[in-house]
């Protein structure tokens, strides 16, 4: 039997932040508001596209499991706001990391991307047809952002993760997977105003992110709660089991409720929305760094994570963790200096809307 281990991993967050301060004289709210309704105190904006946010991540989990880019087979991007649609943003990463023999391809499941892309990765290994992959997410969130609306405003954030998976017969990796697609309710979250539908586009409105936020916070804690359950299930597991768990960051309430749903004391849920907001599909890969550096997977952890986003997608995940929690090579890869700050690089997009 063939697995794919997770052998490398690595995330990108943009230097510049944005503090709920910054935001509060931009929109009418407050600091207050947003960490009690949210959980988030601060997010990042990037000072460079959504491809070399990308890049960097991928090329930190390639150093961090020891391997070049020519190794690679498959380049997995899960992003809903890419470089360029045409040609497709995961090309600008396999020519940045020189995978230069690799298929490349983004993927669109918006929050629940990282988790679509693992096991579209996974399976294409298990399956024999490919031996090493990088799956990415990466997302520039605040370009989607109506900066005249304080209800979107404050909730986004910029940044990148990636995993880099090899064929092994070990039993490590993505071993238990559900995901689903609530498509009758599609319309309580989306972006207006974008893609080629264009007799549908509002002139008069700017493109933006429209959502009913009660309705998908209650179906989100649902949905993924459901969708960890069934994961538990295949994969023969208890809840005491789960060492950690790895939760979308789109709200701390939600995350919060989640956990008591599946009766997961705090030390096992991994939480950093306070510093980065929701990044959409690279909450998870994110999540999943932060928890290394901060030693809370350990050899063999089982780790569970769950996603829930536009679409409407939802994911979940049961990984077992291999041997190592410490990179094999400490990378280098760095974006580019930034001189602006997170209200400087916004700037032009905040007047657009006022
Ligand atoms: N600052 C101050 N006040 C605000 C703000 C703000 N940024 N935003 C809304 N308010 C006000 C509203 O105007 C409203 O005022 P009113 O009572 O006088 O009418 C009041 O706060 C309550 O507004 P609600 O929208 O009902 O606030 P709620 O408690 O539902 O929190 C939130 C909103 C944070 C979006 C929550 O519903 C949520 O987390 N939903 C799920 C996540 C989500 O939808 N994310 C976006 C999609 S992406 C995804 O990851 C799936």
């Amino acid at each position: 039997m063939q697995y794919a281990k997770i052998i490398g991993w690595g995330k990108c967050t943009p230097p510049a932040t944005l503090s709920n301060e910054d935001i509060s004289t931009v929109v009418d709210t407050t600091d207050e508001w947003i960490s009690t309704r949210t959980g988030i105190k601060s997010r990042r904006v990037s000072h460079v596209g959504t491809g070399e946010l990308a890049t960097v991540a991928a090329k930190r989990a390639l150093d961090c499991a020891g391997i070049a880019g020519e190794d690679i087979d498959l380049v997995l991007l899960a992003t809903c706001t890419p470089s360029t649609l045409v040609a497709n943003t995961a090309s600008y990463v396999q020519q940045q990391i020189g995978a230069t023999g690799a298929a490349a391809c983004d993927v669109n499941a918006a929050c629940s991307g990282f988790l679509y892309a693992l096991q579209n990765a996974t399976a294409q290994i298990r399956a024999g047809m490919v031996k090493r992959a990088v799956v990415i997410a990466a997302e520039r969130m605040l370009w989607h952002v109506n900066w005249a609306k304080r209800d979107s405003a404050v909730l986004f954030g910029d940044g990148a993760g990636a995993v880099v998976l090899e064929a092994s017969s070990e039993e490590f990796g993505l071993l238990a997977t559900k995901t689903g697609c609530d498509s009758e309710d599609r319309e309580i979250l989306h972006i207006r105003n974008f893609g080629t539908d264009i007799d549908k586009h509002d002139s008069a409105q700017p493109s933006d992110i429209l959502f009913q936020g009660k309705d998908i916070f209650k179906r989100a804690v649902k949905g993924m709660s459901e969708a960890c359950d069934d994961v538990l299930s295949q994969a023969n597991l208890a809840l005491e089991d789960i060492d950690m768990l790895i939760p979308h960051q789109a709200n701390l309430r939600i995350i919060q409720a989640i956990a008591k749903q599946l009766q997961l004391n705090d030390d096992k849920v991994m939480v950093n929305i306070q510093h980065y907001g929701n990044t959409s599909a690279a909450t998870i890969p994110i999540a999943l760094c932060e928890a290394l550096e901060q030693g809370k997977i350990k050899p063999h952890s089982h780790i569970m994570s769950a996603a829930f986003g536009a679409g409407l997608t939802w994911a979940a995940s049961y990984i077992k963790w291999g041997e190592r929690v410490t990179p094999i090579i400490e990378s280098k890869a760095e974006l580019p200096e930034c001189k602006q700050t997170g209200l400087e690089i916004m700037a032009d997009a905040i007047k657009y809307c006022q």
